[in-house]
């Protein structure tokens, strides 16, 4: 049978288009047209089409964003959410055990956890997503982490700085060679397989010299820039991101007034991950400061087996929207179009003519419900490409 080639969606309650000025439309209708979307509007004006559906006034969002997540690897860290809960603290150093236990995984059993996660993720909602490598931390392992990640998205992390791993012998490397490494004979192996590049800036990760070179190599590479800023101290994250044209500068948990003014001033993304607060209980970052200076924000998961092992994103809005100071409204444009501007991407994140047809129809006359009624399954129906999914 031959796909109808275009689709009237009406009867939508509401529809939050993610667009420039914000606009929230009633009683409105959409059409799809080569899995783009041909028309969005108020249903009286709506055009005919080859094929007809009615959503029955509920209520449709763009298809989420995911912009920074850790998908690659194998098995989990149960064991130590369990031991912060009773007041262990977080300082990235659980990171070894998922490289360990990576590095001994077959590609099938790594490929196998990534399509596990990305279905999940598009079952909640979130039709594009960036995945990084970062627990290979060694030449081979990062190029197959990346090689299986770009089998599930086109948004491919080179991490080869996540943190200072021990060599295949097991003995810890010095932080300045494994630099040299990650910046050199690792990128080149790379490359070819990533599209971004990032670095752990953090204490006991990289310092601001090491990840600047990491970037700095990436950037002549062709890759373009992400980091990981300012997640558990104040450091030289956030301004190296915006000196550097970064993307995004990512967590952006503990900002001076400095690095605020210096992400309202620039065009790099502040991508905030509250799941990681959440699950290393520590302070949420205070995106109103953010939003109120004038920066952009993107809000992702940053699904990893350590420090925030959540694939949903309207988990990520209901925490933004209660303990971070953002509206319902902000948090989902910051979810949406914030992550399609965090990966320079104009064709995701927006429900508006010419954009992909990715969309979310939710069980739910309001996109309010999503941060209203948090951990309940929200979604009624995802359509990628304009295509619903099975
Ligand atoms: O973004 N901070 C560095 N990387 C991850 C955590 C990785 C882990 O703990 O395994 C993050 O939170
Ligand atoms: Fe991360």
């Amino acid at each position: 049978m031959t796909e109808p080639k275009s689709l009237l969606i009406d009867g939508i309650g509401e529809l939050f288009s993610a667009d420039d000025d914000g606009t929230v439309y009633y009683d409105a209708a959409l059409v799809v047209e080569d899995g783009k979307i041909a028309w969005v509007g108020h249903r009286l004006e709506r055009p005919a089409a080859d094929a007809y559906l009615d959503l029955d006034n509920r209520a449709v969002v763009p298809g989420f964003v995911d912009s920074h997540a850790h998908l690659v690897f194998a098995g989990d860290r149960s064991g130590e959410f369990d031991a912060r809960m009773s007041g262990e603290p977080y300082d990235g150093g659980g990171i070894r055990t998922t490289v360990t236990a990576t590095r001994l995984a077959g590609d099938d059993r790594l490929r196998e956890n990534c399509a596990r996660l990305t279905a999940e993720m598009l079952r909640q909602g979130t039709t594009t997503v960036e995945i990084k490598s970062g627990y290979g931390l060694t030449v081979e392992d990062e190029v197959r982490s990346l090689r299986i990640a770009g089998e599930f998205t086109p948004e491919t992390t080179y991490l080869g700085a996540h943190t200072v791993p021990a060599d295949a012998d097991g003995v810890l490397y010095d932080a300045d060679a494994y630099t040299a490494l990650a910046a050199g004979p690792m990128l080149d192996a790379c490359a070819p397989h990533a599209k971004w590049i990032d670095v752990f800036c953090e204490r006991g990760a990289f310092d601001g010299d090491q990840a600047r070179a990491v970037l700095t190599a990436g950037a002549a590479a062709g890759l373009q820039t992400r980091v990981h800023a300012n997640q558990l101290t104040e450091g030289p994250g956030v301004r190296l991101a915006v000196e550097l044209g970064a993307a995004s500068a990512d967590h952006c948990t503990h900002l001076s007034d400095a690095d605020v003014d210096a992400l309202a001033n620039s065009s790099t993304v502040a991508t905030l991950l509250p799941g990681a607060e959440f699950s290393t209980r520590s302070p949420y970052p205070d995106a109103r400061r953010l939003i109120d200076a004038g920066a952009r924000v993107a809000l992702a998961t940053d699904c990893n087996p350590g420090s925030s092992y959540t694939s949903s994103m309207a988990f990520c809005i209901a925490l933004a929207v209660r303990e971070m100071r953002m509206t319902p409204a902000e948090a989902l444009d910051a979810a949406t179009s914030g992550g399609a501007d965090a990966l320079r991407r104009t064709d995701v994140g927006r429900i508006v003519p010419g954009a992909r047809a990715d969309l979310v129809v939710l069980d739910a006359p309001s996109y309010v419900h999503l941060a209203y009624r948090p951990g309940t399954p929200l979604v009624h129906a995802v359509y990628r490409d304009g295509r619903a999914l099975e």
